[in-house]
């Protein structure tokens, strides 16, 4: 065999071998990392009675929801789709054409009565810069009422129009001041409560009950 047909042969095994990653991937659903062990006791915060929404493809937001929970004793709730979505990379590729046509999943979650709750946090994966789509779901069929809404994002560098986008999004919400959380699950637990701990704090001060 010549060094030419070599190489055509390898370039063939590769471009194979990444169809058939990038099928398996499609009809993967994205599995959430195990949750990591929660330092004890977690610094608590009395923000009256709080409301944890959150949106997680592989965990990072599940886990600072599940934190804000821990630390603030309120409920989650956690955002699932009727439709999975398909694992990465083809979950970017769908994210990116999906964005681009305003195209929102149904949601499992139907509308929610926000009434009972003082705070409200709600959390999303940065999807392509912006709010995830799930996310953006939830938000156009929610009215928060004048409800105190804390925003959250995790994401891996830059998150882009998030916090105006959610913003401009959460109708009827008094926002309080967001924090992001950059690639969550290279930090080290006590080091992530440390910082949502402050942050509870922040939230503490600038609401005005
Ligand atoms: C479809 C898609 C698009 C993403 N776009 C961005 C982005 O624009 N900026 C960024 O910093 N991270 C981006 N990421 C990384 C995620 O925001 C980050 O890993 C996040 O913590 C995932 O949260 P989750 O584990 O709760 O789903 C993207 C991830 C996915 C799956």
């Amino acid at each position: 065999m010549t060094k030419k047909w070599r190489v055509i042969g390898a370039l063939f095994l590769i471009v194979v071998l990444l169809a058939i990653w990038l099928i398996w991937s499609a009809f993967t659903v994205p599995s959430q990392r195990a949750a990591r062990m929660f330092p004890s006791p977690a610094p608590k915060h009395d923000l009256g009675k709080v409301l944890v929404v959150y949106y997680s493809a592989g965990g990072n937001t599940a886990e600072v929801a599940q934190r804000i929970g821990a630390m603030t004793g309120g409920t989650l709730l956690e955002l699932t789709t009727r439709e999975p979505y398909p694992n990465t990379p083809m979950l970017y590729l769908r994210a990116k054409l999906d964005l681009g046509n305003n195209k929102y999943p149904e949601l499992e979650t139907t509308a929610l009565d926000f009434s009972m709750y003082d705070v409200i946090f709600v959390g999303s994966p940065v999807w392509w810069y912006t709010v995830s789509l799930p996310m953006l779901s939830f938000l156009s069929g929610s009215d928060f009422n004048g409800k105190i809404v804390v925003p959250f994002c995790t994401q891996g560098g830059r998150s882009g129009d998030f916090f105006q986008r959610f913003a401009h999004e959460a109708r009827n919400a008094k926002l309080v001041s967001g924090m992001e959380f950059s690639r969550v699950s290279s930090i080290d637990p006590p080091s992530l409560d440390q910082t949502i701990s402050s942050w509870l704090s922040a939230v503490d001060k600038e609401i005005v009950r």
